[in-house]
């Protein structure tokens, strides 16, 4: 006979509320949690339904993955706990951008062989993987200042300032400044590639160079592209995103490129303005680890403009 005692054990969630449970006796208390019917039941064998189990001579997930390479590549300099996150912080966002340049270059690619429409599906994941990229942020804003000071000495003079797939981005976007090929002199492979990019081209130009052979049906009075430079905006371009904004309907692809482009700059934007205030969130105005005024600078970065033409014409319309 069981023992009588009232007690509480707690809250659990039933249904939408939550319940107490007011439990009586011990054999009670474990069949009202369910403990028993738990604790008998057989572990669910994923194998009766299928699920290959061994993988001694076969492909298994990690092998497809070189996962353990993956997981094997965070090195913490420091003992802060934070220093892991920063650093997973980083390695996810160059991820995410080796994706966009893989994009972003199939788009030329299909861009310049006339595929529009399925370089529409590549913009529109491009423009993705920054908003992604965005809600990275909310992770890294729970690190505080003094989380980070405490191994902000082990960063050295390094600074995301010399990532070199983010200027690979800008370049093939169009935001071209030549000087931002000196931080990887030290790495002549990459400081090639970079400078190979500023010989081509910039997706943009190519979207211009469509936008004319369009609208006019030749490259005639095309203003010849900015390789080297950041591009600026110039009045036959925009004149040409007015003529496809004012009548819609006749020029449906172009206006959609258009909205494509503009939508990717936006969630671009978006970054830059996330990036900013979460580096003064966490370093107020110190200067940054790369040398540079930290804050002041990257808020002169979100003066950048990658299409100018397509953000003036609206004021136009
Ligand atoms: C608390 C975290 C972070 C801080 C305090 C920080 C700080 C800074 C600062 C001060 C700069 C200006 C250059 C310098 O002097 O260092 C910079 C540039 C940059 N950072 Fe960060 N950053 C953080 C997180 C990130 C993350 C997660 C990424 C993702 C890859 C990133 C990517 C970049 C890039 C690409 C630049 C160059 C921007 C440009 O030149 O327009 N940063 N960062």
């Amino acid at each position: 006979m069981p023992i009588d005692f009232d007690v509480h054990i707690g809250c659990s969630v039933a249904g939408v509320g939550w319940h107490c449970l007011a439990v009586r006796g011990s054999n009670d208390l474990q069949q009202e949690r369910g403990v028993s019917d738990q604790t008998n039941k057989q572990a669910y064998n994923p194998e009766t339904d299928g699920a290959k189990m061994g993988f001694a001579d076969a492909m298994s997930y990690g092998d497809y993955l070189h996962l353990q390479t993956v997981l094997d590549q965070q090195h913490p300099l420091s003992k802060a706990h934070d220093e892991l996150l920063f650093i997973i912080q980083h390695q996810t966002s160059e991820l995410w951008m080796k994706l966009v340049l893989h994009e972003m270059s199939a788009a030329r690619q299909a861009l310049k062989a006339g595929q529009v429409t399925p370089m529409f599906k590549m913009l529109a994941r491009v423009s993705r993987i920054f908003e992604q990229l965005n809600g990275q942020w909310e992770v890294l804003r729970t690190m505080t200042p003094a989380d980070y000071s405490h191994f902000r000495e082990s960063l050295g003079p390094s600074s995301g300032f010399q990532s070199w797939q983010y200027r690979m981005i800008e370049y093939v976007l169009g935001n071209r400044n030549p000087n931002m090929l000196r931080p990887h002199e030290h790495m002549p492979a990459i400081r090639d590639q970079l400078a190979h990019e500023l010989t081509q081209p910039s997706f943009y130009d190519e979207v211009v160079v469509y936008l004319f052979q369009t609208l006019d049906g030749n490259l005639d009075r095309m203003p010849a592209p900015q390789l080297d430079k950041p591009h600026e905006a110039q009045p036959e371009i925009q004149a040409r995103w007015k003529q496809v904004y004012q009548d819609v309907e006749t020029h449906w692809t172009l206006y959609e490129l258009g909205e494509k482009l503009v939508d990717l700059e936006d969630y671009f934007r978006r970054w830059r303005f996330n990036h900013a205030t979460t580096v003064e969130r966490v370093i107020g105005f110190k200067c940054g680890t790369g040398g540079t005024s930290g804050v002041q600078y990257l808020r002169r970065m979100l003066g950048v403009e990658l299409f100018p033409e397509l953000w003036h014409v609206r004021g136009e319309l």
